[in-house]
């Protein structure tokens, strides 16, 4: 299990922490899927679950955009530009996985990279966004 929920840090706004638990809940079946402890990787269920994830974080980051734009949040545009530029990434990873089935490459990936970045998002950006957030009401 690439994320233990219970080390994704918390936030100021609650919506915010649901979905990041969302979020670590989808990467853990991706990579049960990637890993199965007995059989083949099902390719198909694979490409399903890769796409759940990224639909729920395009769906994720337009929550939060909506509410950075609502409270007029001064650095808005560097939070969103961070996840366009991820959102982007997230689809070339989809584009290789299609293209390739290529299972060791998105295991790599949904064991270091992917969780990495996501703390790491949390810590920084979502955290200070978050806290704007639950002052301006
Ligand atoms: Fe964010």
């Amino acid at each position: 299990m690439p994320i233990d929920k219970s080390a994704v840090p918390l936030v100021a706004v609650e919506f915010m922490n649901s979905d990041h638990h969302e979020a670590a809940d989808l990467v853990n079946v991706l990579e049960a899927l990637l890993d199965p402890d007995e059989g083949d990787v099902d390719e198909a269920a694979v490409g399903n679950a890769l796409r759940a994830f990224l639909d729920h974080t395009r769906e994720h980051f337009a929550r939060e955009e909506e509410e950075m734009v609502r409270t007029s949040f001064p650095v808005y545009l560097v939070h969103k530009g961070e996840h366009d530029r991820v959102l982007e990434d997230m689809e070339v990873v989809y584009g290789d996985w299609t293209a390739g089935k290529d299972v060791v490459r998105l295991l790599t990936w949904v064991r270091g990279p992917l969780p990495e970045w996501l703390v790491e998002h949390i810590l920084t950006m979502d955290t200070i966004t978050a806290q704007y957030l639950a002052n301006a009401g």
